[in-house]
């Protein structure tokens, strides 16, 4: 198969775990015959920096042109520090969500057995998690009308949903869910928010539709709290934008570390993949991040293209690495490797499943 993939690997440690994910692109395309060509672009604090704005035309421009994006991380705390300041990294990424249409993230969660001592709950709570987040992604807080009064002492966001809006990820959440343990939570506040209490009708609706899998309603203060109570009762979690948000990082640290957890940005048109995790500008140049979230993202761009073998080729790489404690010091301290090591090992042990039996 030919694709072409956009990289765009933003700020702080985003460049490096990019490069892991490509190097395992790279081995794909080798073991298994693929073509795939790459192209860069500027995108937040590196496209502010260089041409003045976080998301440039000509990056734009490329994602358009593009099968796939690849997504490093966005943030710098230059910009942090400044509240007041106008141009923001991360208004390159709501950007492009929004011109891309990507209204659908989905977040996998897994504990890895190999990794079950590293999380901070306890291990019968959590051993048999596996839960996926569909999150709402260009509508909502993020997106609606900001004001802030003249003399700057009242500020609002507004939260806006449409049926619209709610109705195309809830097929996609519904979908999903009838291929897996077929369990739907819809996670919310509509004891308080009229948004949610739309969410609800319209998700109820859908779900007449999907008769074989099973809704429920959960609102987000006890959401979060039953994340961490009791994981293993989720299967499918849809939600809205802000409440994704802090769900999906709440729940990375299940599995013992937010540099495991990749993610997928779906629209009708185009499709981007990129870790959870942020920017981390602490570890930039550090060569100590984990690059398995973009590794893994990138073996989530593999399966949507229907590379199903492929996908799998590359999670069983990163998988041995785990298994043989080749990972970076976010998961041992004492580890000796760094990202570019780990990224090598798991390039080097992508291989067929076909030959794996021939070995
Ligand atoms: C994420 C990030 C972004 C978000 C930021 C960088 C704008 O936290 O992808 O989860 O809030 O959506
Ligand atoms: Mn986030």
């Amino acid at each position: 198969m030919k694709l072409k993939i956009a990289l765009l690997e933003g700020d702080g440690i985003g460049p490096e775990v990019v490069a892991q994910a490509v190097k395992c692109l790279q081995a794909v395309e080798e073991t298994f015959n693929h073509q795939f060509s790459y192209e860069n672009a500027l995108i937040g604090a590196a496209a502010i920096d260089k041409k003045g704005t976080p998301l440039p035309n000509d990056t734009l421009g490329l994602c358009k042109k593009s099968d796939a994006i690849l997504f490093g991380a966005i943030g710098s705390p230059k910009y942090d520090d400044d509240p007041d300041t106008q141009v923001r990294p991360e208004q390159g990424l709501l950007r492009l969500r929004e011109e891309l249409g990507l209204f659908a993230n989905i977040r996998p969660v897994k504990v890895f057995p190999t990794l079950i001592d590293r999380s901070p709950l306890k291990k019968e709570i959590i051993n048999t998690t596996d839960f996926i987040i569909y999150r709402e992604l260009t509508g909502g807080i993020y997106f609606g009308e900001k004001k802030l009064s003249d003399d700057g002492s009242v500020a609002s966001d507004l939260c806006e949903y449409s049926e619209k809006e709610i109705n195309r990820i809830t097929h996609l959440a519904f979908k999903a869910a009838k291929t897996r343990r077929k369990k739907l939570t819809l996670v919310d506040k509509a004891n308080v928010l009229e948004s949610s209490r739309l969410w609800r009708r319209v998700v109820a609706k859908v779900g007449e539709s999907y008769p074989e899998v099973m809704l429920d309603f959960l609102f987000v203060d006890n959401a979060a709290m039953q994340i961490v109570l009791n994981p293993s009762q989720f299967d499918v979690i849809l939600t809205e934008n802000l409440f994704g948000d802090i769900l999906s990082d709440e729940s990375s640290v299940i599995g013992g570390s937010i540099g495991l957890l990749p993610s997928a940005s779906i629209g009708s048109e185009y499709a981007m993949f990129e870790p959870i995790h942020g920017s981390y500008p602490q570890a930039e140049g550090k060569d100590i991040a984990n690059p398995i979230a973009c590794i893994f993202s990138a073996a989530m761009l593999l399966e949507h293209f229907g590379l199903k073998e492929e996908s799998k080729a590359v999670i069983r790489a990163v998988n041995k690495s785990l298994k043989n404690n080749f990972v970076t010091p976010d998961l041992n301290k004492k580890s000796k490797y760094g990202t570019n090591h780990v990224g090598d090992f798991i390039a080097g042990n992508i291989v067929d499943a076909d030959d794996i039996l021939n070995l």
